[in-house]
């Protein structure tokens, strides 16, 4: 296998998941559709690594080895010649995602492993925009890529064994922790989450808890480090209300038909950290 890994899409991301890539030894390109996007998830690698120099966890030398494997360009088939692995990052957009991968698959000799990082897309349909979908895989990583250590390996239909067990041993060398999961809307983590999301917010619309008892309760009684409310906040009530929307149109299961307070927090951009308020204020 070489040492070499692409990723298709600079933003949040993709610049964390080649941040990790790059730290862990190998050879990492950058492949977005405009330099300037480029220049501004390299520019925040640059600076994460950069505060590890400062703060005395890697020398100067490293830092330098680090960005200098790190590249990026707007060309996708110069970008991802000679890579083990491509791991794409675009929108959350099925065309676009589908359009990646009938790329990718015929740029890439049969043996590279092609990865997404989507939250809720089937893995086994993007397989299907592929001649080779034995090589296709999920690869779903949680924000902040350089912190969170799960990573979910999604296996859809096709995938082959040989293709799950090369992309565990490249997430292990990454630092991350692999758990393999059926190809099942919402992956294991959305899943459970997404239920808890809707019955906190269910709590609060019916007058049962407040945001603040619910996650006082979930903090003492269940040693939760956050609350359930305070994590929405923090990845956005939009973005929730959002995977909750995608997972009760996929699964059809009432469990997870989104709250009627998610819409009115919506309405009234009460979305979280990100603009001031959401179940709490900032
Ligand atoms: N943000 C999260 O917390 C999170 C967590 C897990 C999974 N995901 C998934 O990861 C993926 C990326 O999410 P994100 O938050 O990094 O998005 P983002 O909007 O921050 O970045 C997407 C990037 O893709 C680039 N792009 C778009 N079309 C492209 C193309 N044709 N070729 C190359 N690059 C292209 C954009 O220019 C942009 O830089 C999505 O599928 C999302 O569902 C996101």
């Amino acid at each position: 296998m070489s040492e070499k890994i692409a990723v298709i899409g600079a933003g949040t991301m993709g610049s964390g998941i080649a941040q990790i890539a790059v730290e862990a030894g190998f050879e990492v390109v950058i492949v977005d559709t405009d330099d300037a996007f480029i220049e501004r998830g390299i520019g925040n690698i640059k600076k994460f690594i950069g505060k590890k120099v400062e703060k005395g966890k890697i020398s100067r030398e490293d830092h330098d080895a680090i960005l200098k494997r790190l590249s990026g360009t707007t060309d996708m088939a110069a970008g991802v010649a000679d890579a083990a692995m491509v791991v794409e990052a675009v929108f959350e957009n099925l065309d676009l995602k589908k359009d990646i991968f009938g790329k990718l698959d015929s740029y890439c000799p049969a043996d590279v492993i092609l990865a997404s990082n989507t939250s809720t897309m089937s893995i086994s349909e993007l397989a299907g925009a592929t001649a080779n979908s034995g090589r296709v895989i999920g690869t779903h990583y949680f924000s902040p890529v350089p912190l969170m250590k799960l990573v979910e390996i999604v296996v859809g239909d096709t995938t082959s064994g040989e293709i799950i067990e090369k992309t565990m041993e490249l997430c292990k060398r990454f630092g991350k922790v692999p758990i393999a999961v059926k190809d099942v809307p919402g992956f294991i983590v959305n899943r459970y989450l997404c239920l808890m999301y809707n019955e906190a917010a269910n709590m609060i619309y019916n007058s049962v808890a407040q945001a603040q008892d619910i996650d006082s309760a979930l903090k003492l009684g269940c040693n939760w480090p956050m609350g359930v409310c305070q994590i929405m906040d923090m990845a956005g009530v939009d973005i929730t209300y959002n995977a909750l929307q995608s997972l009760y149109a996929m699964t059809g299961e009432e469990r997870y038909k989104p709250s009627p307070l998610f819409q009115t927090m919506v309405s009234e951009k009460k979305l979280g950290q990100k603009t001031g308020e959401g179940f709490y204020k900032y």
